[in-house]
């Protein structure tokens, strides 16, 4: 099974309109390689001008979130309608500072990952282990709680995509051993197995946390390691290009 790595930055809260600038720089980065898909996921408020700037490049855009509703009396919040209205192909959902901010459980990340696809968008699902489950030993049965309790049934492969990444690796600049990253993708992968069937074999499992210029070659290249979700380093161009040229078709 051919999955073609997706290399996705989360912008997190960070980005005026200079960004648009630097998304520019990722997007020459981007155009000069093909090995992978490259995603840029700003806050809401630049997305429609970053779609409109990466228009005719290879990369292409998506939401931090989304409410699980199309539209209503939901003040400050963003529907997956409108993310795909201002140009955007994929929502991050669950990611472990939205569990952590805005104390969202599995049902609800489970309940947006279906809005996103209500509206045509790719749902990035986020899990991960906190440092004290991992010392503890349980951080296995965390992420299969999680990864049940967030994922949709009944999608295809392409339809959705799992992004790994440990509450402890996350601005840290701390990586999980890739013995640990090995064990845990390949846990997820057989998980999916459990929720979706065969078309598990198809879903693009992101490692994220502490991905940098100088590790992203080893970690890109671990079994069951389709692609990366990049935080800080999605920022700045000089970092980004290079984890997007690390990245080689499987
Ligand atoms: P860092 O790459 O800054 O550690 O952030 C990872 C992350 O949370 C991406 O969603």
């Amino acid at each position: 099974m051919t999955r073609t790595p997706l290399i996705a930055g989360n912008w997190k809260m960070n980005g005026l309109q200079p960004a648009l600038e630097e998304a520019k720089a990722i997007a020459q980065a981007a155009d000069s390689q093909d090995g992978a898909e490259v995603l840029l996921c700003p806050p809401a408020t630049l997305l429609t001008d970053l779609a409109r700037t990466l228009s005719g490049s290879r990369v292409k855009t998506g939401g931090q979130d989304c409410h699980a509703e199309e539209s209503g009396a939901h003040t400050g919040d963003v529907s997956a309608e409108m993310l795909a209205g201002a140009g955007a192909d994929y929502v991050i959902v669950g990611h472990s500072e939205r569990r952590a901010d805005h104390g969202e459980d599995d049902l609800t990340v489970k309940a947006k990952a279906k809005a996103a696809r209500r509206a045509g968008l790719t749902p990035i699902i986020c899990v991960g282990e906190k440092e004290a489950e991992r010392a503890k030993g349980v951080h296995l049965d965390v992420i299969e709680m999680q990864l049940d309790g967030s994922t949709p049934k009944n999608l295809a492969g392409d339809e959705v995509v799992i992004a790994y990444e440990p509450v402890w690796a996350i601005g840290t600049g701390r990586t999980a051993e890739p013995q640990d990253i090995a064990e845990m993708h390949e846990f997820i992968r057989t998980r999916l197995r459990h929720i979706m069937g065969e078309e598990a074999e198809g879903v693009r499992i992101l490692y994220g946390g502490s991905v940098k210029p100088g590790n992203a070659a080893e970690i890109l290249g671990i079994d069951n390691v389709d692609g990366a979700l990049v935080g800080g380093a999605s920022l700045k161009a000089a970092d980004f290009g290079p984890i997007i040229a690390s990245a080689q078709s499987e």
